[in-house]
């Protein structure tokens, strides 16, 4: 679904030396910082000082002393040790020789980037109680002059750090910091919503422009020094905006989604900012927002300057199974095209498709069809009948589960994997819900994950895939005993609607996809504690701060086994402003006739996916001809090695990056290993063990001429190990 394209004026306030660079070299130039800033780029030292590399996202790197003849030399210069567990997935900073990363449970640290040795420390805490929720993916860095400061987001505060010092500088929003939760006060309600920032955002002349998780969506921009907002962008338009009419009339209203949390790309020279959203929520029930729901599941290109949209590209219509779209950041290149040089934006989505669009004008590269999906027999929702597919590059994966996939790793895994497939509904990347279990593949965790892709300045696209099938299944909101369940009691009602797709309709959970079990959740967490977790939020565990504080205290009553019965007043629609919406609901309305039965992965019994491998994979794909180069297992299962199977692949989160060197780094395994590949084969050409799994975007930088390469290893994905180790790697 393209709209008419407008150009924009290349930004006048670039000087035109730099304006000269820029344009010369496409996608590659010099972070356009304030005039007056310090640009530190000499031989011997070179920073990695926007977050994945550059505002293009590219992930690319011009360094080169480490290279395909000596890469096999890499070894430990330092590691350091956060002292947390959880998911620590933060791309690091390196700036003037520190290095700024966001901890696990959202501190900042500086260290000296050559030593790793602690310069400060930033606790959230000492400036209002409340951490925040995990899976912050990095910080922004600014300069101008002596003036250096660090941005971050707890919570729902944006605060500004000295970078020297690590202390907020007062001057910015309110003694340091800015509620981005009161810019998107629901009608009716003058509190501040509750969000969540888990990408950083982009610099733009005097503003610093964010994406902001809540409900629903926004991209919101600030003056950098005051803390001003300056503008707003909704992810579900308002009565009058273009795309309001994707949406029933009130929707806006009580509907979430189109949020964008995995980082906004950013062309200076254009003045535009390209936005992956989010799916809409309710997920998985669209019964309530019949239409095309603009603008989640879409890329967004807006003017910088003033947030209106200049044309968008909406990957997935009328989402129904958290085909998410904002799962992974744009990317900015510049390929050759019929001849033609052309500066481009590559959008990948969850099934492995990759869509390369004219970045100026929004048209596609290659013509981008329509094709017919599944539709679902479910009453009272309507699937969308047709679904974006590029007609180059060819998917990056398998796109269907078919009998050739059977797993083949031994023969029981081939017996059972071959009977539930004849059992099941196959039905490619965007299956119709149905009461039936369905096979999810590609899954719901990929295809393309969180941590991106790179690109090089010669058109090649690197990107790692998740190949782990999934399940799954729809299912009434009535009980078996036929009483529905909007006469349960509020907290199990409230349960079934917001948690049980997650810890499932049993409460078991799913602790190895990690899921915990709440059925014991007392043993160890008092109400109090659960009560302001699901508020806030923490790890993957959504916020829950829109529910009414009722809804949420029978859930946790609930939870506990101590619930009151019922009363008159609590069975009224969950969600506050579910009721004002007409026939609307909520997702906090249990009178959706379906509910999500949980994320599942398949495994065998041997708890490996049930699928032939490979089951992670390295990609490369040549986007001026749009073909795939190659394509490698990523990651491996020791133990599945030592029996003479070759490498398979293992669920992978965390981006890869490429240098000027020819060389791409990853971690991302399950294997707790970092490993660098040959960009023109896929070949390994080094591998080093991790204290805890890599699920994070290295860096590179150069300090006193020599060059280093730094990755997050926090573990903790995949029900794998957890720490908090910070590794550079040099040569000797
Ligand atoms: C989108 C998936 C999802 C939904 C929906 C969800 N949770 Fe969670 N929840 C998680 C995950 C994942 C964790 C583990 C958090 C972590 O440490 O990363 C978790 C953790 C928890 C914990 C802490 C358990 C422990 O032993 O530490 C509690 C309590 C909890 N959830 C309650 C709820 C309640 C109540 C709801 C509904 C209001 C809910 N969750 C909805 C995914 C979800």
């Amino acid at each position: 679904m393209l709209s008419g394209g407008k150009r924009v004026k290349i930004s006048s306030f670039i000087p035109s030396a730099l304006l000269a660079l820029v344009i010369g070299s496409g996608a590659f130039s010099q972070t356009a910082k304030e005039p007056g800033s310090s640009v530190v780029s000499t031989s011997r030292n070179k920073d990695w000082d926007v977050y994945l590399g550059d505002n293009s996202r590219s992930h690319y790197s011009t360094l080169d002393q480490i290279d395909k003849s000596n890469v096999s030399r890499l070894k430990v210069a330092w590691t350091y040790d956060t002292g947390e567990k959880g998911e620590f997935e933060a791309n690091p900073l390196i700036a003037d020789g520190v290095l700024y990363i966001p901890t696990a449970t959202r501190k900042v640290v500086a260290l000296n980037a050559a030593t790793g040795k602690e310069l400060w420390r930033f606790n959230p805490e000492t400036e209002r109680p409340g951490g925040g929720s995990t899976r912050q993916r990095g910080v922004a860095y600014w300069a101008s002059g002596d003036d250096r400061r660090i941005y971050t987001a707890v919570g729902s505060y944006l605060y500004a750090l000295n970078a020297r010092t690590g202390q907020p500088v007062r001057s910015f929003g309110q003694n340091g910091s800015v509620n981005l939760g009161a810019a998107v006060k629901r009608e009716g309600s003058d509190a501040p919503a509750h969000v969540l920032v888990n990408a950083p955002g982009a610099f733009f002349r005097d503003l610093y422009i964010v994406g902001v998780s809540g409900t629903p969506g926004t991209i919101q921009a600030y003056n950098i020094r005051s803390g001003e907002l300056k503008w707003i962008f909704y992810g579900i338009p308002r009565p009058g905006e273009y795309g309001y009419l994707s949406w029933p009339p009130e929707a806006y209203k009580f509907m979430g989604g189109a949020n964008s949390w995995s980082g906004m790309a950013l062309d200076e020279v254009r003045g535009i900012l390209y936005v992956p959203t989010s799916q809409p929520n309710p997920t998985f029930w669209g019964g309530d927002r019949i239409g095309a729901n603009l603008f989640a599941n879409s890329l967004v290109a807006l003017d910088a300057a003033t947030g209106k949209r200049l044309w968008h590209f909406q990957g997935v219509h009328h989402d129904l199974l958290d085909r998410d779209l904002a799962d992974t950041a744009p990317v900015l290149l510049t390929v050759t095209h019929n001849g033609r040089k052309i500066d481009a934006v590559a959008q990948g989505n969850k099934v492995g498709l990759l869509f390369v669009l004219d970045r100026a004008t929004g048209e596609p590269l290659w013509p981008i069809y329509e094709k017919p999906v599944p539709q679902t027999t479910l009453a009272g929702e309507q699937t969308w009948p047709t679904q974006p597919f590029p007609s180059a590059p060819p998917p990056l994966m398998r796109q269907r589960y078919t009998e050739d996939d059977v797993s083949n790793i031994s023969p029981e895994a081939h017996a059972l994997t071959l009977q539930r497939f004849k059992l099941d509904v196959s039905d490619g990347p965007y299956p119709a819900p149905s009461l039936k279990e369905t096979i999810m593949f590609p899954g719901f965790d990929g295809g393309m994950e969180w941590g991106g892709s790179a690109v090089d300045p010669d058109g090649n696209y690197f990107v790692n895939l998740n190949e782990v099938p999934w399940l799954l299944q729809m299912a009434p909101t009535r009980r078996a005993d036929g009483t529905p369940l909007s006469t349960a009691s509020m907290g199990e009602r409230g349960y079934t609607n917001q948690c049980s797709g997650c810890h499932g309709l049993d409460r078991r959970g799913d602790p190895a996809g990690g899921f915990p079990s709440l059925l014991n959740v007392g043993k160890t967490l008092t109400k109090d504690q659960v009560s302001r977790f699901v508020q806030q939020g923490g790890g993957r565990m959504p916020s829950f701060g829109e529910l009414p504080v009722g809804t949420r205290q029978s859930i946790v009553d609930f939870l506990f086994g101590d619930e009151q019965p019922a009363t008159a007043h609590q069975t009224e629609p969950g969600r506050g402003g579910g009721g004002a919406a007409g026939p609307g609901r909520g997702r906090g309305d249990a009178s959706a006739p379906y509910m999500f039965t949980g994320f599942r992965r398949w495994f065998d019994a041997q708890g490996y996916p049930a699928i032939k491998p490979p089951w992670g994979s390295l990609n490369a794909v040549d986007l001026n001809t749009g073909e795939i180069k190659w394509k490698v297992p990523l990651g491996e299962y020791p133990e599945l090695t030592a029996k003479g199977i070759p490498p398979t692949g293992t669920e992978n989160y965390g981006g890869p990056i490429v240098t000027a060197s020819g060389l791409i780094f990853i971690g991302a395994t399950a294997d707790e290993t970092f490993r660098a590949f040959d960009k023109d084969n896929g070949k390994i050409l080094w591998q080093g063990k991790l204290p805890f799994g890599g699920n994070a975007t290295p860096s590179t930088y150069m300090i006193g001429g020599k060059q280093y390469i730094v990755i997050a290893a926090g573990g903790a994905k995949s029900g794998r190990p957890s720490g908090g180790a910070v590794v550079a790697f040099s040569l000797p």
